[in-house]
């Protein structure tokens, strides 16, 4: 599949553009020759930063809108060809701790935006980002698209209503809508500024290492993950939006293999130049060991065969790049409070 030719001089909205996943999908977008519209709110503690496009800002139309805003997403879906859609409340503790948040952005903003193409631009392709999280403790490993549903945390819950919502409006109005189900994606663009981990473990880790921080490993560390990197992602993203087989259909985008936390760790430290000692273990917190999942890694069959998607990138290779990003670009994501201030400093949007 030419991806250049598919995308070229097309008209793509991409809705949590400023964000990590999001605007590593624009940069690929704008290499394309797609005419980039991004969307974001900048919701605070997550991984929205103007810094993550600002190799291309020149090239991609920016609206600081909110997917809670209908009126605003009724009219932006218009006239686009291809609408990737990013945005979420993407913390699993967060979403414990204020559940309607959760709800209101991944699950009721979702029927928004598919009203909005139904009514304005039914023909645009949507290519909706789920996750594996809401297979909760896996019955079976590894898990493919068959395995049930059973969420432990209300982002589970809402992740999948927003899935589901996709999948009712191909079905019941012959929206064009993709899913993919993504397992932990890592590389370039990811949050730094979150010092409590909140954001899931692989950026905990990477931005303790940065510090020169003891890694903590809570547990027993034998839990099993697959990691996926960024680039692979966006291939994903973009296969799945070229292809026809792809309608009204969900793929598990999972990892290379899956490796232990203790594997991880070690990942982590080699790239980093640490020693292989520099962490401890220690009991899970009880806010943590309530919502965890144990080891969960995906089967990605499906995705491969209908679509010849796999992903390509090493764990090692793919550490190393993330580390040589973050290091270069430090200060553009380390410090919460300076992250906002330089995104007030360097906003210069446009609408549309
Ligand atoms: N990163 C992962 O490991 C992972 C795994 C599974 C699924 N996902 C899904 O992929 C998507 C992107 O995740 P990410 O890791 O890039 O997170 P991110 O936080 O870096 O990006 C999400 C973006 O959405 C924006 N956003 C949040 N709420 C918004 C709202 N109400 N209106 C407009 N914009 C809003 C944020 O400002 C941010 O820029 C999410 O939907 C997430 O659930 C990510």
């Amino acid at each position: 599949m030419d991806l250049e030719q598919v995308y070229r001089d097309k008209r793509v909205l991409v809705i949590g553009g400023l964000g990590f996943i999001g605007s590593n999908l624009a940069q690929r977008l704008v290499k394309l020759g797609a005419q980039v519209l991004i969307i974001d709110s900048l919701v605070p503690d997550h991984g929205g930063n103007v810094y993550n496009i600002a190799n291309v800002r020149d090239r991609v139309s920016v609206n600081v809108s909110d997917v809670r805003d209908q009126h605003a997403i009724n009219f932006l879906v218009r006239g686009q060809h291809y609408i990737f859609n990013l945005a979420g409340q993407v913390s699993h503790i967060g979403s414990m701790e204020d559940p309607l948040t959760d709800n209101d952005i991944n699950a009721r903003s979702q029927v928004y935006l598919l009203e909005a193409c139904r009514r304005h631009n039914p023909r645009a392709r949507v290519v909706y980002t789920s996750t594996r999280q809401f297979y909760g403790v896996p019955q079976y490993l590894p898990v493919d698209e068959a395995h049930p549903v059973q969420p432990t945390d209300v982002n589970g819950i809402t992740k999948w209503a927003g899935e589901q919502y996709h999948m009712v409006y191909h079905r019941a109005y012959g929206i064009p809508t993709t899913a993919l189900r993504l397992t932990n994606v890592y590389g370039p663009r990811q949050v730094l500024k979150d010092a409590e981990g909140r954001m899931g473990v692989i950026y905990h880790f990477v931005r303790k290492v940065l510090a020169g921080e003891k890694l903590r490993v809570f547990g027993s560390g034998e839990q099993l993950r697959d990691y996926v990197y960024v680039d692979d992602v966006v291939a994903a993203l973009l296969t799945a939006g070229a292809h026809d087989r792809a309608l009204g259909e969900v793929f598990n985008v999972g990892g290379l293999r899956p490796i232990s936390h203790l594997q991880l760790v070690q990942h982590l430290l080699a790239a980093a130049g640490l020693p292989d000692d520099w962490f401890d273990m220690a009991p899970f917190p009880p806010e943590r060991k309530a919502i965890d999942v144990g080891s969960v890694y995906l089967d990605s069959t499906k995705i491969g065969r209908a679509l010849g998607w796999t992903p390509t990138t090493d764990l090692a290779a793919g550490l190393e790049r993330t580390f040589a990003y973050c290091k270069e670009h430090k200060d553009a994501y380390w410090d919460a409070e300076l992250v906002a201030t330089l995104q007030e400093g360097s906003l210069q949007v446009e609408n549309g």
